[in-house]
């Protein structure tokens, strides 16, 4: 069978990123290119500036990918390209960029959805086996999705208002932590011991999620203790908070592969990068003898390399794109 070779393209929040990937499955280069510093100073994405800097970088960043895998535009098979959701700004880049490359070279426009992309990471290197349950857990995502084979997507829940990911960023900003968040909270966690008392959020039998709860709880905590005069033992705080999240994420990831009967699970999205989600899930999944797949660090994040192992499977249904393809910012997986 001849090799597909998909270049794919990511642009939905401040990362520019442009990756070449064969088969759905090998890497051959990737670039990415973030703007996390230009961010850092105003504590989140400003959009205007990463629209800004996407136009800036995307044309330097295609030609760099090319140029690191030793390829030219010929030999592509395919261009994929997020194109929702996200910045409604920043995907536009990406999307006229995908556009124009499929218009010149008369390659066809594969459309991908963002999370499906973050769930295709852990198609690299190796290929996902189904059924599985997919834990989907980013700055805008946490969803349990069951899938029976490729590109078929069932969500068994999801958030019912915060995303994991969001919730860590925000608990980051009250202990006035650096931008990004998430990772800083990790970090600190690890060197704290659980010892406040916050509430595990939505502690039922459903496959629904709700962490604005907890967020708000850890807000107020921080307003009342700093109000009253008592300092804050923040590697403490980060550890409760934490150990409540991924508590909740593991428990109900557990209780659906049993009730689904399913032994494959995989893990999506910024979080998945979370050193306490990663081991708690290892150890839950050795104890069951169940496969588990968490991409590495830097597949977990934004990258064009899960667009572009995503974007096979979409080739594959013959599903492409116009070149009057829209970018969406808000948009379900399913
Ligand atoms: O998937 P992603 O790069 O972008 C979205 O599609 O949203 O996820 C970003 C999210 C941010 O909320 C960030 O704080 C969070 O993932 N994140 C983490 C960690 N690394 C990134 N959250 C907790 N622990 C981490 N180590
Ligand atoms: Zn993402």
């Amino acid at each position: 069978m001849k090799d597909i070779y998909i270049l794919g393209i990511e642009t939905s929040c401040d990362e520019t990123s442009v990756s070449i990937v064969k088969n759905g499955t090998e890497e051959i280069s990737t670039i990415i290119l973030s703007q996390m510093e230009e961010h850092a100073i105003y504590g989140g994405v400003v959009p205007e500036i990463a629209s800004r800097m996407h136009v800036e970088n995307i044309t330097l960043v295609i030609e760099e990918c090319l140029k690191s895998a030793n390829m030219n535009m010929e030999q592509i098979d395919a261009i994929a390209v997020t194109y929702g959701p996200g910045l409604i700004g920043s995907l536009l880049i990406g999307t006229v960029a995908a556009s124009t490359l499929s218009y010149i070279y008369k390659k066809p426009l594969i459309p991908v959805h963002h999370i499906a992309g973050h769930i295709y990471a852990n198609n690299l290197g190796n290929e996902m086996i189904f059924p599985l349950i997919a834990l989907v857990v980013s700055g805008g995502h946490t969803e349990l999705i069951y899938m029976d084979a490729h590109y078929s997507f069932k969500r068994l829940g999801g958030t019912l208002d915060d995303a994991v990911g969001e919730a860590y960023d925000k608990v980051a900003r009250v202990l006035n932590l650096p931008y990004p968040g998430g990772p800083m909270v990790d970090k600190l966690a690890a060197t704290g011991e659980p010892t406040y008392q916050l509430p595990i959020p939505l502690d039922d039998s459903s496959y629904n999620f709700s962490f604005s709860g907890i967020k708000s709880a850890v807000i107020n905590l921080v307003h009342n203790e700093t109000q009253k005069g008592n300092s804050i033992i923040i590697e403490n705080l980060a550890a409760s908070f934490q150990d409540r999240a991924v508590t909740i994420l593991t428990k109900k990831t557990m209780a659906a592969l049993e009730e689904h009967n399913v032994e494959n699970l995989i893990v999506a999205g910024g979080v998945a990068a979370n050193k306490s989600l990663r081991s708690r899930l290892q150890e839950l999944c050795k104890e069951k003898t169940y496969n588990l797949s968490i991409p590495d660090f830097k597949y977990c994040t934004d990258n064009a390399t899960m667009i572009a192992a995503s974007g096979y499977f979409v080739c594959k249904r013959e599903e492409k794109g116009g070149y009057d393809l829209q970018a969406k910012a808000s948009m379900p997986l399913i």
